[in-house]
C-alpha cells in the first residue's frame, strides 16, 4: 500500500523548496521500489487568499488522513496586519495543535565544508553536534486565558506535569542513541510553571539513570550557546524558550537554510525546514532548498523506515558542498553560486551515483 503523504508549500519560497524535497524523495523511493501518493493542500497565506481561512478543513482533514505531513513555509509581510486567527502562523499552531504534534526536533549541526560560514569562528563552530527537543503545543503559545485591550496584552505560561512528562521522555529516549547528555533550559529562578518542567523532568530522569542531566536558566543557555556550542548534545526545553534558542543555534551554524526539522506526536509527524518564507526572494529560483532536502532524509529515517535512504541524501548534500557548490545564502567568496533548481540537480545527480557505487560496491564483495 502507498505511503500518503500530505503536502503543504505555503507562502514564499515554500513551493519552490518543496517541490525539490519531493523530486528528492522520489529518487529515493524510486531506488528502494518504495511507492508514495502525494496530495497538495493550501496552508498559510495563501489560503487566506483563496478561501479567507488559513487553514481549511480540508487541508486539517488531508493531514489527519495522511501518514506524514511535508510543510514548506507560511507568512509574509502581506498578512502581517491581520488579526491574529487569521495570520498564516495561526494555521501553523492550530496544526501542530489539533494533530498533537507535541515534540520539536531540530538538530543543528555543521557539514564539515561548512565550517567557514558560520559567524562564530571555526574552531568554536567545529564541534556542534546538538539536538533541540523543543515542547510545540503547550507552553505561552497555548495558555489561557489570553487577550489584548486597549492598554494591556496577556498571554499565560503553563504546562502540566504530563505535558512535561512526554516531552522530556523522548529527549531521553533520543539522548540515549546518542552522548547521552541532556540539558533541559527552564528560568526557575522566576517563574513557577519553570520549578514544575524543573521537578518534573528530574522525576523522569530518574527512569534514565544513564543519561547525563544538567539543568540551566534559559539566559545562560542562550550565551552558552555563542560561547562554547560544542558542550551540548540534547537541549530539552519549553515551546516559548525553544523557539528563541533554536533560531540562535541554527544561526551559529552558518546557515538557517540548512536546517531541518520534524514535529512528532503519538499518530502523526509532519517535516518542515526550520527557515521561513523569505518572501523577498520568492519565485527567484534561489532559496536553499537543502533544509527541505534534509527534511526529507529526517522523514525517511524517521517516519519511513528508509535509514539508508536518509543517510545517502545526507551524503549528496556533503558532497555537493564540498564540491564549492552554493545557494546564495550561504555562498563564500570562493564558491559556485547555484539556482534552486540547479542545486537540487547537483542532489539528485550525486544520490544517484551513490546508489550505483554501493551497487558495484555489493557486486564487488
Ligand atoms: C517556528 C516558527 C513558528 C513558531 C511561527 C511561524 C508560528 O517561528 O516554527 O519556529 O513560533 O513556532
Ligand atoms: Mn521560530
Amino acid at each position: 500500500m502507498d505511503v500518503k503523504i500530505a503536502l503543504l508549500p505555503g507562502d514564499g519560497i515554500g513551493p519552490e523548496v518543496i517541490e525539490s524535497a519531493v523530486k528528492v524523495l522520489d529518487e529515493v523511493c524510486e531506488k528502494s521500489n518504495f511507492s508514495l501518493s502525494y496530495s497538495t493542500y493550501s496552508f498559510g497565506g495563501n489560503s487566506y487568499d483563496k478561501f479567507g481561512t488559513p487553514l481549511t478543513e480540508e487541508t486539517l482533514q488531508g493531514c489527519y488522513n495522511s501518514d506524514v505531513i511535508l510543510l514548506g513555509a507560511v507568512g509574509g509581510p502581506k498578512w502581517e496586519d491581520l488579526q491574529h486567527n487569521l495570520k498564516p502562523e495561526a494555521a501553523l499552531l492550530k496544526l501542530r495543535k489539533s494533530l498533537g504534534l507535541f515534540a520539536n526536533v531540530r538538530p543543528a549541526i555543521v557539514y564539515p565544508s561548512m565550517f567557514g560560514s558560520s559567524t562564530l569562528k571555526e574552531e568554536v563552530v567545529r564541534g556542534i553536534d546538538m539536538v533541540i527537543f523543543r515542547e510545540l503545543t503547550g507552553g505561552i503559545y497555548f495558555g489561557e486565558p489570553r487577550g489584548i485591550d486597549k492598554k494591556q496584552g496577556w498571554n499565560t505560561m503553563l504546562y502540566s506535569e504530563e505535558e512535561v512528562e512526554r516531552i522530556a521522555r523522548k529527549a531521553f529516549e533520543a539522548a540515549r542513541l546518542r552522548r547521552r547528555k541532556v540539558t533541559s533550559v527552564d528560568k526557575a529562578n522566576v517563574l513557577e510553571v519553570s520549578q514544575l518542567w524543573r521537578d518534573t523532568v528530574k522525576k523522569v530522569h530518574n527512569e534514565f539513570p544513564d543519561v547525563d542531566l544538567n539543568n540551566m536558566y534559559v539566559d545562560n543557555a542562550a550565551m552558552q550557546l555563542v560561547k562554547d556550542p560544542g558542550q551540548f548534545d540534547i537541549i530539552l526545553t519549553s515551546n516559548l524558550f525553544g523557539d528563541i534558542l533554536s533560531d540562535v543555534a541554527s544561526m551559529i551554524t552558518g546557515g538557517l537554510g540548512m536546517l531541518p526539522s520534524a514535529s512528532i506526536g503519538e499518530k502523526h509527524s509532519l517535516y518542515e525546514p526550520v527557515h521561513g518564507s523569505a518572501p523577498d526572494i520568492a519565485n527567484t529560483n534561489s532559496a536553499n532548498p537543502i533544509a527541505a532536502i534534509s527534511s526529507v532524509a529526517m522523514m525517511l529515517s524517521n517516519s519511513l523506515g528508509m535509514t539508508k535512504g536518509a543517510e545517502i541524501v545526507e551524503s549528496a548534500i556533503e558532497r555537493v558542498l564540498a564540491e564549492g557548490y552554493r545557494t546564495q545564502d550561504i555562498a563564500l567568496q570562493d564558491s559556485t553560486v547555484v539556482s534552486t533548481t540547479k542545486m537540487t540537480e547537483l542532489i539528485i545527480n550525486n544520490i544517484e551515483d551513490i546508489y550505483n557505487e554501493q551497487a558495484i560496491g555489493v557486486f564487488l564483495l
